[in-house]
């Protein structure tokens, strides 16, 4: 059997947990805004539209911000069409995904969705067809308190109480060939650079987050990073990275060893950053937006054959399975692990669209990867703990050297309690793990979850929601000091202490 060890001090910590950590995103695509979060007429639906059952479900994964409304969607999008009367709200084509936009639900619906969902707005502003003149607009209809034109056009909408939304995306994605108003790093940094500027003498108090690289295969990423941040440096707060994930050579160790490149590409972001601070002279630092991460290539095919110009099509409804959940599970230790320079991330998406949550006419239910999530945003929140962890490693086809063992520790001081999440890598062997945790005395076990299936390839589903869903670990003991535990072959763990 493989062994591991995980050696901690209670003085060695990377960093406390921005709970914006665990954010979303919902874009106007597919069916995440019709028939996910709004759907008047729905058994399930409030007196808003809103549909109650996703609402629980979200309310249930904790997510204290979510990214709207796109994505490439917003690189086309005038926000005032989807403000005011609804009968007034024109439909119209979305060139970014080629559907027809009716704008029955616009900002002010989404302002209120969050309320009801106990979380943040994280607002994108369309820097792809417009620029700094409208984003100001947005901007000050959103936060402005009254007696201006935007602001009065707010509460003649029914709005007295400006939003007072803090976070705001300066575009989307801006050096994709496939975005709308797709620019180069000069002609991005300098108009990020000035929509920053005049957002922020309009609202000092808010944060602005620049375009990274659209992945990490970009050819110009590095030298985008570089540039765009040499532009807007002083008018901006972090810098976005997206990525996604796919297991279409069925290579399915590879694929998990996805996370291997995503540490990478955090590390090496963080890196530009801090050279251009360093050139800049500067003491202000840039952090990270992780704003899109997910699995994402199931429903490829489907796509392709979507008819256009339709309404609310089932458009990237990836199913999700055993294994994806697994590299949901990495990925969300990966961005813990960069806890100290990644203060915001957003699983992409929240529901139907690549997302944790699924809905139909006649319900809504939990995808793998929702559970991952679930335990990580509810105990993942405190100071992540430095550890080194000793483990046998295997040769990835496409990211190298990958640890049988991914894994991070989270102390949260104000609760004395401490929290282990790790997914065992093998898809042969079961994992012994040790854990010397005698600094943290009088400590118990008081829960040990573990998702794992036999079938790497199991769903769940409208018919059967449970097929993959977590069960109580029996072996794991803390025994004086000693933390050790058997980690079946491909299984996510969580395992949580508290003082006595
Ligand atoms: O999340 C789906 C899409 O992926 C987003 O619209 C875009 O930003 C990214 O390419």
């Amino acid at each position: 059997m493989k062994k591991a060890e995980i050696i901690v001090d209670r003085h060695f910590l990377i960093g406390d947990v921005d709970k914006r950590i665990f954010g979303s995103f919902i874009e106007h695509l597919g069916r995440a805004v019709y028939e996910g979060i709004y759907q008047p007429g729905s058994p399930f639906a409030d007196t808003d539209g809103m549909r109650t059952d996703v609402l629980e479900l979200v309310r249930e994964l904790q997510v204290p911000v979510v990214r709207y409304p796109g994505g490439n969607f917003v690189s086309g999008y005038h926000w005032e069409d989807g403000v005011g009367p609804k009968d007034l709200r024109p439909a119209r084509p979305d060139p970014a995904w080629q559907v027809i936009e009716t704008n029955a639900f616009g900002l002010n619906e989404f302002v209120t969705w969050a309320q009801k969902a106990d979380t943040e707005v994280m607002m994108a502003v369309n820097l792809g067809t417009r620029g700094p003149e409208d984003a100001k607009n947005l901007l000050e209809y959103c936060n402005f308190e009254s007696g201006t034109y935007y602001s009065d056009l707010r509460k003649k909408h029914g709005y007295e109480k400006p939003h007072h939304i803090k976070l705001w995306c300066l575009g989307n994605e801006m050096d994709g060939p496939w975005q709308i108003g797709h620019k180069t790093a000069v002609e991005y940094g300098r108009t990020a650079e000035e929509t920053g500027r005049m957002m922020k003498m309009l609202d000092p108090s808010i944060e602005t987050v620049a375009c990274g690289s659209s992945n990490l295969e970009m050819p110009t990423f590095g030298s985008w990073e570089e540039t765009v941040l040499n532009l807007c440096y002083d008018q901006v707060d972090y810098l976005s990275l997206h990525q996604y994930y796919g297991n279409a050579n069925g290579d399915t160790a590879d694929f998990l060893a996805s996370s291997v490149g995503m540490d990478q590409f955090i590390s090496s972001v963080i890196s530009i950053c801090d050279c251009v601070k360093a050139k800049k002279r500067t003491n202000k630092q840039i952090n990270l937006s992780f704003d899109e991460w997910n699995v994402w290539y199931h429903s490829n095919d489907a796509d392709a054959k979507l008819p256009k110009w339709s309404k609310a099509p089932h458009q990237l409804e990836d199913i999700y399975n055993f294994e994806d959940a697994l590299l949901v599970g990495s990925m969300l230790i990966t961005l813990l692990r960069h806890a100290d320079r990644v203060k915001i991330a957003c699983l992409a998406q929240l529901v139907n669209v690549i997302a944790p949550i699924m809905t139909s006419d006649t319900g809504a239910w939990r995808q793998t990867i929702f559970y991952p999530f679930f335990y990580t945003s509810r105990y993942g929140r405190g100071t992540v703990m430095n550890t080194i962890v000793e483990a046998p490693v295997y040769e990835s086809r496409t990211y190298g050297d990958a640890s049988y063992l991914d894994s991070v520790l989270i102390w949260n001081q104000e609760n004395d309690e401490l929290t282990l999440f790790a997914v065992n890598k093998s898809l042969e062997e079961d994992l012994e793990i040790s854990c010397d945790l005698r600094q943290f005395t009088e400590y118990r076990i008081v829960d040990h979850k573990i998702l794992t299936h036999e079938n790497l390839k199991a769903v769940n589903t409208e018919d059967h929601p449970l097929e993959v869903t977590p069960v109580s670990g029996q072996n794991a003991a803390l025994d004086s000091g000693k933390l050790t535990a058997l980690f079946p072959k491909h299984s996510w763990q969580m395992i949580r202490m508290c003082k006595k």
